[in-house]
């Protein structure tokens, strides 16, 4: 049985630290899920992580729902949320019902999430209607990347704090059953916490969160060359694997693998019986 959006509004409750992680494949979800990570978020920044784009404008549904069904293939515990793409939401409510509904039905999903706050209130309340749970997203939203030039650290003055904690409770009452907050100084996430009574989960927000979420790839060390200043490094596996590569390569150039122990033997007399034939065989015999 998965954890369902009840469970983690319920550990809000009871005061219970919500960790959550980016995965967009079978063996990470699979991993993650073993480790006991209660919340799997299909993020669209597998489009930056995994596919190589710049930024999160070129995700479409279609990668999201093969991300998402990867996931979901490779879990059994923990609560997937499904990233909305950049344009699946926002050009009418229908489309959004629909992308929503994709991203359940077709990839398997228990809850979506979508940037924005006030704007797009109207457009939770109905994806809610339909019977899918939304996590909102609020403070540095990277879809809106191209109007922000950038990505910079959202509600540092007044009024830019003011617009975070307004698009926060517009969040909450359309319906959403948790709120991603992104970016956000740590005191304004503490002061949305205690404002919202659905969970805040923080990235770059802080410890006042109720929970706090990770792109994966920044935790394990995959992508080493850069390390966002709101992320730990908990391991080096982008080191490993290069090390790996290395070690192989001077392997495979050094004829030291593959041994014996990675291959299958072939009987003497099955081999002597098929040199003896290769004459007849070139002949066409
Ligand atoms: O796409 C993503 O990974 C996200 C998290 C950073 C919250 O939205």
């Amino acid at each position: 049985m998965r954890i369902t959006v009840r469970d983690i509004r319920a550990m809000k409750t009871r005061g219970e630290p919500i960790p959550m992680l980016t995965a967009y494949d079978t063996p990470t979800a699979r991993l993650l899920d073993q480790a006991g990570v209660p919340i799997l978020l299909v993020g669209d920044s597998v489009g930056m992580v995994v596919l190589g784009y710049e930024d999160t404008t070129r995700v479409t549904m279609a990668d999201m729902i093969h991300h998402v069904q990867a996931v979901v293939r490779g879990s059994a515990r923990a609560c997937i949320v499904a990233d909305m793409p950049f344009m699946s939401y926002t050009v009418s409510v229908e489309r959004a019902v629909e992308n929503a509904g994709r991203l359940i039905q077709e990839a398997g999903a228990q809850a979506v999430k979508l940037e924005g706050g006030t704007t797009v209130a109207e457009i939770i309340r109905r994806v809610v209607a339909a019977g899918i749970p939304v996590m909102g997203h609020v403070g540095l939203t990277p879809q809106q990347v191209l109007n922000f030039g950038g990505y910079r650290v959202q509600g540092r003055s007044l009024a830019d704090a003011e617009a975070v904690l307004r698009d926060a409770i517009a969040v909450e009452a359309a319906g959403a059953f948790a709120i991603v907050l992104e970016c956000i100084p740590s005191e304004l996430a503490g002061l949305v916490t205690e404002t919202l009574s659905i969970p805040t989960i923080g990235i770059g927000a802080g410890p006042a969160c109720d929970g706090q979420v990770q792109v994966i790839h920044d935790l394990v060390g995959w992508l080493p060359d850069f390390t966002p200043k709101h992320a730990k490094r908990y391991a080096e596996l982008g080191a490993a694997m290069r090390s790996a590569a290395e070690q192989y390569l001077a392997d495979v150039r050094g004829k030291q693998f593959p041994g014996p122990e990675h291959g299958w033997s072939l009987d003497e007399s099955v081999r002597r019986a098929l040199k003896d034939r290769i004459a007849a065989i070139r002949a066409g015999q």
